[in-house]
């Protein structure tokens, strides 16, 4: 079977459950003609259920942008991994870097979420990258490193086949600017260095987040160790999907 490369859609705060709904049943539809390109879509919390209930039946899998490390308790405004499996999500989303920077979600804490979520059987997209000022000083491996030593724990268990890295310089989410083709080949390949070095795993997909957009995308799939593309902003509009779509599959 050939291994498909993924388009992720990180919807953020983003769509309310009416404008969720409609968009992810335009993207069912869409999924329809796809031969190389598997979607993903990430809602908030809220706006879940009806993008499930629309993508429903079709190759769309919808997932959390976070879940909790417990199944249930007090934890005010979390979201549990069992609760998304009873709504039919698929993945989680963990260590993104709008949890770590706004929500100080460190290193020890996405190891936890991302453990737990794996474990309940959903599959893991695991962020990591480097701001401007960690890349300026020449310290993108090392927060590589460190941000990703907690995935190597998992990467012994049975569910590793169920793990996603996405690299996303902080530099270039929302910012209208994309990482070259050097900075994402070099940033990925260790990546895959690390997770080989830890525990032998050459098959862990790694996608790469920041301004994807209709008019870079084919550029940068075409790089060799990119599996797909974690999307923000871009993701939000049945138009640049499309456009993101057919270039997907004309590689
Ligand atoms: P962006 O966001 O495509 O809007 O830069 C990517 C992300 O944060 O996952």
């Amino acid at each position: 079977m050939v291994k498909k490369r993924i388009l992720a859609g990180n919807w953020k705060m983003n769509l309310g459950p009416k404008d969720a709904g409609l968009l992810a049943g335009q993207l069912a539809k869409a999924s329809t003609r796809l031969k190389k390109t598997e979607i993903w879509i990430a809602p908030s919390a809220l706006s879940a259920q009806s993008a499930a209930e629309a993508a429903a039946g079709s190759g769309v899998k919808v997932g959390a942008q976070n879940v909790h490390w417990q199944e249930c308790g007090a934890f005010t405004g979390e979201n549990s991994a069992a609760a998304a499996r009873e709504l039919g999500l698929s993945f989680a989303i963990i260590g993104h870097s709008e949890r770590r920077h706004i929500f100080h979600e460190d290193a020890e804490e996405s190891a936890k979420r991302a453990a737990f979520a794996a474990e309940a059987g959903l599959a893991v997209i695991f962020c990591v990258g480097e701001t401007l000022e960690e890349r300026d000083s020449g310290r993108t491996n090392s927060v590589l490193k460190a941000q990703m030593s907690p995935l190597f724990k998992l990467l012994g268990k049975p569910y590793r086949d169920n793990l996603l890295v996405a690299y996303e310089p902080v530099w270039a989410i929302g910012a209208g600017r994309t990482a070259s083709v050097a900075e994402i080949a070099g940033a990925h390949r260790e990546i895959i260095r690390l997770i080989l070095e830890s525990s032998g795993l050459g098959s862990v997909p790694i996608l790469y987040g920041g301004s994807v957009a209709p008019d870079n995308v084919e550029s940068i799939l075409k790089i060799d160790l990119v599996g797909g593309c974690l999307i923000g902003g871009a993701s939000l509009e049945i138009k640049k999907w499309e456009a993101m779509l057919t270039a997907s599959e004309s590689l």
